[in-house]
């Protein structure tokens, strides 16, 4: 069968209004939700209607992750299950995107012959032509290149949201730290012009959108065009976003650790309508470590960095990614990620055992450490963290929180959930109408994972 790629398939601005259903299936991190979203716009302005569970769909996109192998080979697993399961057949359509299309491209249609299309991040804009053409032609898709931005101008306006929404503010990334594939599935970085993102945000406003998180893989080095060819600066754009009318609440991720300048820590201090919670990923204590992963700041300069948020923000939580078993990482370095730990005490903490990926720079490192060892060592992490956690919630109860209702609880259709501007999830009884609202509650209990609160 042929392979089609896209200088083939011309992108008319009046494609024929399409029939049928799609499935949209999502891993990996909130970039992809962003993605997913703008592709179930796209499909639905093409004719498409979408449903929620992929039994039957005539066409299954899935938006993928790479960033660890595990990850990958999540969505190779689900494809197999599927079609054991009779959920997908030989006319399924399926379309699989995100990063492991931008990673593996052709190679993907070997790997699994069911596959009819694959995207890239950068191309998800093109997928109903991508589907139009293997309709009409039966000759697979390719099709995973593009300039970062072009995704942007060419998406249809922003479907209805929850009461929070995501808006991304740069693609691609060239920080290139030597375990990461990013930088090669997403491509090199890119800002938006400032002014597009702030008309996305109007427009989740006026449809009743009251939290924004701006994302981008290092959102501190965003540099996107003013309206007079200015090059603007993240804590510019902070300033901008905060000033619009209607916006609750502001979040922002991921932020790198070794660009975080003054002025975006002075603007954290300035503007209330930013959480008080922050994700900065530090992924090692060991500056041996950290040199070897190219992350450009040491531990000290992160504890600093911590210190002048907490002076800036005296109620913010901290979050922060940690990679475990990075190639040759000794007991030493390891001991030197707990020690910032445990000075820094995280709010939350997300831990991974460290994984290979193909192409990247430390792939090629000596990897001796036994993986039983990794795992014993994220076990450690992961208990420190925990107990962390559980500290900062248990200092929340009988504390007074503003939370933004999201919806109905995932255990018990009967209440709701909500989310506290540091980010913990409270779960509370009341009327669904309270949904898309910002309400006061008293925390009155901690559970493992969440809150309860009671409307005050
Ligand atoms: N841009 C963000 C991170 C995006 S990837 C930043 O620089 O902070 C999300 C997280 O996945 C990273 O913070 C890192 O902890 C983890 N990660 C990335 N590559 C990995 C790999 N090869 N193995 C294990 N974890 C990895
Ligand atoms: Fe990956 Fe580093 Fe870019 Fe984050 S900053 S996406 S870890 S290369
Ligand atoms: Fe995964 Fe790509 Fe995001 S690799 S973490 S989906 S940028």
């Amino acid at each position: 069968m042929a392979i089609t790629t896209t200088d083939r398939i011309t992108l008319s601005p009046n494609l024929k209004i399409q029939q049928g259903t799609f499935h949209v299936a999502v891993w990996g991190c909130q970039m992809n939700v962003y993605d997913a979203d703008r592709i179930r716009d796209l499909m639905s302005a093409a004719g498409y209607v979408e449903q929620a569970e992929p039994n039957g769909a005539d066409i299954i996109i899935l938006v993928t992750c790479a960033v660890r192998a595990k990850a990958e080979d999540k969505v190779f697993n689900q494809l197999g299950a599927w079609r054991h399961q009779g959920v997908t057949d030989d006319h399924t359509i399926i379309a699989l995107g995100g990063c492991v299309g931008a990673e593996l491209a052709e190679q993907i249609l070997k790997l699994d012959p069911t596959i009819a299309i694959v995207f890239g991040p950068r191309t998800a804009h093109r997928l109903p032509h991508m589907v139009s053409s293997y309709k009409a032609t039966g000759d697979k898709v390719v099709d995973v290149q593009a300039e970062a931005l072009e995704k942007f101008d060419a998406l249809p306006e922003q479907g209805q949201r929850g009461p929070s929404a995501f808006v991304t503010i740069m693609e691609g990334c060239s920080n290139k730290c030597s375990y990461c594939i990013v930088p090669y599935t997403r491509g090199e970085e890119d800002s938006r012009p400032e002014q597009d993102i702030l008309d996305e945000i109007v427009t989740h406003i006026d449809h009743g959108v009251k939290e924004i998180n701006l994302l981008g893989q290092n959102v501190n080095s965003y540099r996107g065009l003013t309206p007079d060819g200015q090059v603007s600066s993240f804590a510019n754009l902070l300033y901008e976003v905060a000033a619009i009318p209607g916006l609750e609440r502001l979040r922002f991720t991921t932020s790198n650790p070794m660009e975080f300048t003054d002025d975006i820590i002075a603007a954290i201090h300035d503007l209330p309508v930013i959480a008080d919670y922050i994700h900065i990923p530090v992924q090692s204590g060991s500056d041996r470590i950290l040199k070897l992963m190219r992350r450009n700041y040491t531990a000290d300069s992160y504890r600093e960095l911590v210190a002048k948020l907490r002076q800036a923000r005296p109620n913010i939580y901290i979050s922060t990614d940690i990679i475990v078993g990075f190639p040759g990482e000794t007991d030493e370095d390891f001991a030197e990620t707990m020690r910032l730990v445990n000075d820094v005490k995280f709010d939350s903490g997300f831990s991974f055992i460290y994984s290979k990926r193909p192409g990247t720079p430390a792939a090629e490192l000596d990897d001796p450490v036994p993986l039983e060892h990794k795992k014993q060592n994220l076990y450690v992490l992961q208990e420190t963290l925990e107990k962390y956690a559980q500290q900062y919630s248990q200092g929340m109860l009988g504390t007074t929180q503003r939370v933004l209702v999201e919806g109905v609880s995932r255990k018990n259709a009967h209440e709701l959930k909500a989310r506290t501007s540091n980010n913990r999830v409270v779960i509370l009884e009341g009327d669904r109408d309270l949904i898309g609202q910002m309400v006061t509650v008293n925390i009155t209990e901690v559970m493992t994972h969440t809150l309860r609160g009671v409307r005050c």
